[in-house]
């Protein structure tokens, strides 16, 4: 009997905390804004979709993608999503970003996802990226993920400065562009910004 009246208490105080803790992530954390561009060829018609807590930004691309011989033979594209920071309020974090694609390219064809970094505006803390550049050399069949890990510390000044532009670039091409077929997409990049430490 004493045992199911605590296991009942312990119910109610978790169903009772459950909603408290959601309010107070949401007051004092970054999240996506909704405010996204796109620039370069590679982007056109990009969507971007957010999960519940706008923590998760998807952008899909449907036409981001080089092929031989019919080209495109090379293409770029920089997403730049915004994210808004607590206001005077050191907030330091690693941002995972992960780009998915598909590589296809037969014996002495090779291909790049290059140019591939991270720029943050406006620049009003510290950012480290890891972001590396894809290459197969064929014979290559496959789907591919690159991992990024971004990490900063961030103090917006004033409500102007907590609105911070990640703009991630990148360029897809094959080599030898007269090679005789071969074809490489980036289809989805998911940026997640979950991982937040207040400092
Ligand atoms: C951030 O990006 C948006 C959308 O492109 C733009 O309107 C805004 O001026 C940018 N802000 C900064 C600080 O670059």
């Amino acid at each position: 009997m004493k045992y199911l009246a605590a296991s009942a208490l312990l119910f109610q105080a978790t169903v009772l905390a459950g909603p408290i803790i959601e309010a107070r992530q949401r007051q004092d954390f970054a999240v996506f804004t909704g405010v996204s561009s796109f620039r370069g060829q590679g982007c056109e018609g990009a969507t971007v979709t957010y999960d519940e807590i706008n923590q998760v930004a998807t952008v899909i691309y449907p036409n981001y993608g080089v092929v031989i011989p019919q080209g495109p033979r090379e293409e770029s594209c920089s997403t730049t999503l915004q994210v808004r920071f607590p206001v005077g309020e050191c907030t330091s974090g690693t941002a995972i970003g992960r780009a998915t694609g598909t590589v296809n390219v037969p014996v002495g064809v090779t291909a790049f996802f290059s140019t591939r970094d991270y720029a943050i505006q406006p620049t009003i803390g510290t950012i480290t990226d890891v972001s590396p550049n894809g290459q197969w050399t064929g014979p290559r069949s496959e789907d591919y993920v690159l991992q990024d890990n971004i990490g900063y510390t961030l103090t917006p000044p004033n409500a102007q400065n907590s609105l911070v532009n990640f703009t991630v670039f990148g360029d897809l091409s094959l080599q030898p562009q007269n090679g005789p077929v071969g074809s490489l997409s980036n289809r989805q990049f998911v940026f997640d910004i979950r991982t937040q430490i207040p400092c």
